[in-house]
């Protein structure tokens, strides 16, 4: 019996969302007023792991902070949702990842990132310990982590050893190089949006992206956005339409899908099923300024 259902592997950071018409900045010290501004916990890994904990599943949680405000502040409401942080480490020579998110509509964003502690975690500052302790490993924004990046192959071999099954959300990749050589065919489940798979895939066509990287990796599904998802496992195909939702932000939507995915996956339920729970936890999490705060439970998704 291992103590968690869900290791979550990558970066942490806070948010800082603000939003209406008036978020595009002016310079030449003008000061404008705007509708709203809210601090909330950020980083697809943090995203990802309360959405698995909201959905019941045993989370714990490996990234680095720096010892500050913003990092205190990530550890406390990772730990508020249910997320173990015990493994978490704080770094006394790094600021705090933080991400300046404008959002002057409900569909469109701007985001300024300071890097910080997002891209300091190290192979060897992560517990083994954890990888027999947990049913499955999530790895989040691949391509940020840079620290870890050179030894992650040989990590994810690891896991496998210790009999845990591997999901990965690579997000953007900022140097739009896209290598993913060495640990798409180390996971189990790949969790790419329309953009990202093209981009690794090398070509501009969902379908025959999708039976590429499927010789790759076994289970793969798609983020469409308010298109909805699609994913394919083997030869079997399912589509799944977005529900029609009055977005508030989209921030992280990516990421509650992720774990409404792993849900279903851990659950062994009918890939249509799952990628309908998946989009249910990726829509309903646009109800809410911020990442986390309109995260459903499995009652509420599945209603
Ligand atoms: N505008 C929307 N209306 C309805 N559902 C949405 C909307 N945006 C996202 N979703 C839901 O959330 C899921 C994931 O969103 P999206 O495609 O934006 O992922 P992503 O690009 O990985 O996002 P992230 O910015 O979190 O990395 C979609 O498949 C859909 O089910
Ligand atoms: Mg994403």
């Amino acid at each position: 019996m291992r103590q968690f259902d869900v290791l979550v592997i990558g970066e942490l950071n806070v948010d800082f969302v603000v939003r209406g018409a008036d978020v595009v900045p002016a310079f030449g010290q003008r000061e404008k007023l705007i509708e709203d501004a809210t601090l909330t916990l950020g980083s697809s890994a943090g995203i990802f792991a309360s959405q698995a904990a909201r959905l019941g599943l045993r989370t714990a949680i490996v990234g680095v902070v720096g010892a500050d405000l913003f990092g205190d502040m990530v550890l406390r409401e990772l730990s508020e949702r249910g997320v173990d942080t015990h493994a978490c480490i704080t770094a006394p020579d790094l600021k705090t990842g933080v991400s300046l998110i404008l959002a002057p509509t409900a569909g469109s964003r701007a985001i300024l990132t300071y890097s910080g502690s997002i891209a300091a975690l190290r192979a060897d500052q992560i517990d083994r310990g954890l990888l027999v302790q947990a049913r499955h490993l999530h790895i989040a924004s691949y391509f940020l982590l840079d620290a870890l990046r050179p030894d992650l192959p040989q990590l994810l071999a690891e896991a496998r050893r210790a009999g845990m099954t591997i999901s990965l959300d690579t997000n953007w990749d900022p140097t739009e190089r896209w290598q993913v050589e060495g640990v798409l065919s180390a996971c189990d489940v790949f969790l790419p949006n329309e953009a990202e798979l093209l981009a690794i895939a090398r070509t501009r066509d969902v379908a025959s992206a999708l039976a590429q990287l499927s010789r790759v990796v076994g289970l793969i599904a798609v983020k469409q956005g308010a298109q909805g998802a699609l994913a394919r496992r083997g030869s079997e195909l399912a589509h799944c339409e977005a529900r029609p939702v009055r977005v508030v932000d989209t921030t992280g939507a990516g990421d509650s899908f992720d774990a409404g995915f792993i849900c279903g996956y851990l659950r062994g339920w009918p890939l249509a099923d799952t990628l309908r729970l998946a989009c249910a936890c990726g829509s309903l999490s646009t109800h809410a300024m911020g990442g986390t705060a309109g995260q459903p439970t499995l009652e509420e998704a599945l209603a």
